[in-house]
C-alpha cells in the first residue's frame, strides 16, 4: 500500500503524527507538504494528492487541515475520489466497508493525535464489502462519467 499525505498550515503537526503511524504500519508514503508555518491555501495541497490517488500512483490519500472540511471538499472535486471527513473510529471503518473511500480528511483543530492515529489504522486496515454498496458506488461513478 502506497499512501500520499498532505496538510495545510492548520494540519502540519497532526500530519507528522500520522506519518509516524504510517511508518509504524510499514506502508510506503510520500509527504506532499506543506511543511510551513505561514498561511497557505488548502486546495493547493488537497488537489495534487487527490489527482495522484485518482491516477493510481498512490493507493490511498490522507489530508489534514484545521477542520478537515476544506481539504475534503477540494479532494472530492477530482473524478474518482471518494474522500470522507472522519473524526471517529466507527465512521473510519464504515466508510471503507460501505463507501470504498480512497481518501480521508481530518481536522487538527478537531481531534487529538491518539484518536486520529486509531482512525488511520482502522481505515487502512478495513476492506470494502462490495455487494449492494458496489451498486451505489457505481451510481456515483456513472454520474461522474456523464456530468463532468
Ligand atoms: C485555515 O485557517 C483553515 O481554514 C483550514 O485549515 C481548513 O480548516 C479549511 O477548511
Amino acid at each position: 500500500m502506497k499512501i500520499a499525505i498532505a496538510s495545510d498550515h492548520g494540519g502540519t503537526r497532526l500530519k507528522d503524527e500520522l506519518i509516524a503511524v504510517i511508518k509504524d504500519l510499514g506502508f510506503a508514503y510520500e509527504d506532499f507538504g506543506c511543511n510551513c508555518e505561514g498561511s497557505v491555501d488548502y486546495p493547493d495541497y488537497a488537489l495534487p494528492v487527490a489527482e495522484k490517488v485518482a491516477a493510481g500512483e498512490f493507493d490511498r490519500g490522507i489530508l489534514v487541515c484545521g477542520t478537515g472540511i476544506g481539504m475534503s471538499i477540494a479532494a472530492n472535486k477530482v473524478k474518482g475520489i471518494r474522500c470522507a471527513l472522519v473524526h471517529d473510529v466507527f465512521s473510519a471503518k464504515a466508510t471503507r466497508q460501505h463507501n470504498d473511500t480512497n481518501m480521508i480528511s481530518m481536522g487538527e483543530r478537531v481531534i487529538g493525535p491518539g484518536l486520529a492515529g486509531e482512525i488511520v489504522r482502522t481505515w487502512l486496515g478495513e476492506a470494502f464489502e462490495g455487494g449492494r454498496h458496489a451498486n451505489r458506488i457505481g451510481k456515483i461513478l456513472s454520474y461522474e462519467d456523464t456530468h463532468r
